[in-house]
Order: C-alpha cells, then structure tokens, then sequence
C-alpha cells in the first residue's frame, strides 16, 4: 500500500489549526450564487479565494464575467516535461433557507462529532479549499510543485455555471491542462474512497399555466371556466407511464447503453436499499420497474417536480378558483441526452397534452449535459495510489446522479481527461440544512490531493 508523502503529511499536521480557522473564515462569506443580494459576499468570496491562492504561492487573478467572477491560479514552474493540471471548484453556495432548521448558524462553521456544520463545508468550499492546503503544503515544504498547476474556482455552479463555457472557450489557451482534477462529489460510504465515473447532467423547466384573467369566486365560477391548477396536474400526470418511464416523446432516443462492465462494477458496490430508504424517510422506494436503485440513480434520466404553485395555501379553507398554476420541473439526463433537445421535447409535449381553455408555457431556466468517463490512464492511476495512501485501501468507481455543469465542456473544449474524486459522505445535507463535511475526511481529502501531485509527475522507469 503506497503512503502519503511523510514531509507534507507533517506539514499539515503541523498547520492544521490555521488551516481550519482559514476554512472557516471562507465559510463565514455567504456567497449565495443565487442571491442578487449576495453579489458583494460573493466577489469577496472569489478574492478571498484568489488571496489565499497567492498565500499558498501561486499567481492568481479574478476575471470579470457577466455573472459572478472567475478566478484562476497559476504555477508554472513545474521541471520541463512536467503535466499540467486544472484543479477545478465553486465558491458559491446554495441558498441555507430555511434558517430556523439549523442547529447552529449555517455561516458560522461549528466542529460536532467529527463534523464541520456550515453551507458550503462540503459543496464545494470545504472540497476547493483542500486543494489549495495541498498546494500550499508542496510551495511551503519543498518551494515547487511537480507539476503545473491551474486552479480554476467559478462562483455560479450552484446556478447551473451559465458563463462558464464561454469563458473557457475564450481562455483555452491559459487553461489548456493534461487532465482536470475535482473534489465536487462524495465518496460511496465512510472509509470508502471513490472515483466517479458519470454524472448525469440536467434540463430544467418551469411551467406556468394561465387561465381565467383573475382568481374568481368558486362557486359563482367553479365548473363553468378551466381551473388552472388542475388543468396543471393533469400535464404533470401525462409525464410518466405505470412503469414509470417518463412518456415524453422521444425523451429516451439518445440514451445510450451502459457499459457492462460499469454495470458489474455498481453490483459489487456494497449497498443496501432498506438503508437507503430508511436515510431518505420515505415509506417506499419508488422508480422505474426493471432497475435496481442504484442504476435509477445513476444510469436512468428523469423527470421531476420541484415546486409547484397555486391558488390558496394559507391556513383553513377559501373558497377561490386561482388565475393560474406553476410548476418547476427538472430532467436528469445520461449519456448521450443533450438538454436542448430535451427542451424541445418538453415543449412539444406540453403543447400537445395542455387542456383546452388554458394556455400553457414552458421556459427553460438551466441545463448541463450528462458526463461518463473512461476512467484509464495516467492521470487515474495516479489517484489510485494517492487515494490508498491517504485512506488505506484502494478507491472504488462509483457513478453519481448528480450534475456538475461544466464536467463535459472541460473534455469538449479543453480535449482534457476529468477525474473526479471526492469527500464528502452519504448524508452530507449538501444544499439542505446542516451541511457537514467529516473532519477526517477534509484532513485525509488534503494529503490525497497533496499526494496526488507527487504521483502525477513524470517518473522514468517508476511505477504508473
Ligand atoms: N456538487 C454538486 C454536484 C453533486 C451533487 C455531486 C450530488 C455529487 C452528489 C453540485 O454543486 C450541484 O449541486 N449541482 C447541481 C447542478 C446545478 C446546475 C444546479 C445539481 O446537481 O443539482
Ligand atoms: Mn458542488
Ligand atoms: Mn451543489
């Protein structure tokens, strides 16, 4: 079994109280991407992490977007030869509402159990900031690094990265990279260090559907006009069949085959439903006939609701016949389902169920394409061994039904392999209250990354 390297590890060790009192100041900036009113903490976020970029020894600069900024850090001084990497993140966070079920501020991290409590700990500030502690370790030990290094951190992933691309597209010579290294994801349980091999990637909608030019008095009005609320539920109800496919026309054409020996690998992995559904609360589990859980989850795309919107919803009864009805309705998408075709399907379908005497609209608000990786090479045999060394035993591959934007345009645009290695933990409460990463893990996650470095420079005649 390979071992972290001796000289960083006890750097770490020796800066650990710094390292997380600086952790829980960047903790403490309420970057809310989707906040208008959180621009400012968001931009002192993105400097924030820009300074202690130039802290740990790199060059770094925050670029001005449409959006929320980029900021990029730089080495360069790796020895010729040397592979560069693109260490990619967020600063930005989910909204933490609602307030009132927290147990301790969300903006103040707080240490229980083993746990650091705040939004963000684990998605995406906890996991971006390691990297940088790994960086820090090699400049401050060894005064390099073994290879080139570009840290790419964006503020607006959790609003579905919607500058991002561009901004590659138009800096693809400064980020150009032999591979893409993020800790965005978690591992499959506690102990358990994993390699992702897909992500699913996503379309999302909102419906609204109008009806009368007013809400009206139910009985004078109630079955002489459509009720929008229900002329709503029905166009929801259209969207799934018995079996639990989603029965919208030609939303399965591009879905592609999974791999055999991806799908062996998932039955190996040790999971067992009844905790799965005990952990989600719910009385059943529920999903498309034919799959196991995990292959809904990772394989399968969908269609949900994510809100929906109507009439009177305040306490005890009012007779009212609403105006109108909305809904947010998002699809997971795999390989190969591209979300503007999903948005053109939806549309027609919309169009073609919408009952009679309302009208009926769709508008997409995000989407990201799904990501499957091939999972070979340099760059993933390197996190093998770095990922052993920090946790004692080897990574397994896991998928993850989840999105992250930008996944698919860094192979796109930068032709770069991605790999994508986590640590955060089932039940992390990542965009719900009581985020958390695992103490253990953010100290293990910083000597994996820092020895990641060491495995990914050129060795002749070594191992790899
Ligand atoms: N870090 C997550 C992606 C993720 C989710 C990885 C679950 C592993 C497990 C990322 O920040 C995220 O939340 N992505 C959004 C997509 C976006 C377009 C809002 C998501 O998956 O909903
Ligand atoms: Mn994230
Ligand atoms: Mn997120």
């Amino acid at each position: 079994m390979p071992t972290v390297p001796q000289d960083l590890d006890r750097y770490l060790t020796e800066h650990d109280a710094r390292i997380k009192r600086e952790l829980f100041e960047l903790l403490a900036i309420p970057s809310v991407s989707a906040r208008s009113e959180h621009d400012a903490d968001t931009r002192r976020a993105a400097e924030w992490v820009a300074g202690s970029l130039r802290a740990a020894g790199l060059s770094a600069t925050v670029h001005a977007t449409p959006g929320q900024p980029v900021v990029v850090g730089e080495y360069r001084d790796a020895p010729a030869g040397a592979p560069t990497v693109l260490v990619y993140g967020h600063y930005d966070v989910q909204p933490a509402e609602p307030l009132e079920l927290w147990t301790s501020p969300p903006f103040e991290a707080t240490v229980r159990d083993g746990r650091i409590y705040a939004r963000g700990a684990v998605d995406d500030k906890g996991q971006l900031f390691l990297h940088v502690k790994a960086l820090e370790a090699h400049l401050a030990v060894r005064g390099r690094l073994p290879v080139n290094v570009i840290v790419l951190a964006e503020g607006e992933e959790e609003v579905g990265s919607e500058h991002l691309a561009s901004f590659i597209k138009a800096h693809a010579g400064l980020l150009r990279c032999d591979g893409v290294v993020i800790s965005d994801s978690s591992m499959f349980a506690p102990g358990l260090p994993s390699v992702l091999s897909s992500l699913r990637g996503l379309a999302y909608f909102q419906i609204d559907v109008q009806g009368p030019a007013q809400d009206l008095h139910s009985g004078s009005y109630g079955g002489g006009v459509v009720n929008p609320a229900m002329a709503l539920a029905r166009i929801l109800a259209t969207m799934h069949d018995a079996d639990g496919r989603v029965a919208i026309g030609g939303f399965y054409d591009a879905v592609r085959e999974w791999p055999a020996h991806v799908l062996e690998q998932m039955r190996a992995l040790p999971f067992d439903e009844e905790s799965f559904r005990a952990e989600t609360g719910s009385p059943a589990l529920g999903g498309e006939r034919g799959f196991t859980v995990l292959e809904r989850l990772w394989t399968r795309p969908t269609c949900e609701v994510n809100g929906l919107l109507s009439g009177y919803t305040g306490e005890g009864a009012k007779t009212v016949l609403p105006a109108k009805a909305m809904a947010k309705v998002s699809c997971r998408l795999v390989p190969d389902q591209d979300p503007t075709e999903i948005e053109r399907l939806m549309r027609a379908h919309v169009a073609r169920v919408a009952p009679a005497g309302v009208t009926a609209t769709v508008t997409a608000l995000h989407g990201g394409r799904p990501w499957r990786g091939e999972l070979g090479g340099p760059l993933f045999d390197a996190a093998r061994r770095a990922l052993a060394a920090a946790f004692g035993r080897e990574p397994v591959i896991t998928g993850e039904g989840g999105s992250i934007p930008v996944v698919g345009d860094f192979e796109r645009i930068l032709g770069a392999p991605v790999l994508l290695m986590g640590f955060g933990l089932p039940g992390e409460n990542a965009h719900a209250p009581d985020e958390w990463i695992s103490v253990e893990n953010f100290e293990k996650g910083m000597r994996a990354v820092a020895g990641l470095f060491d495995e990914l420079q050129p060795r002749v005649g070594g191992r790899g």
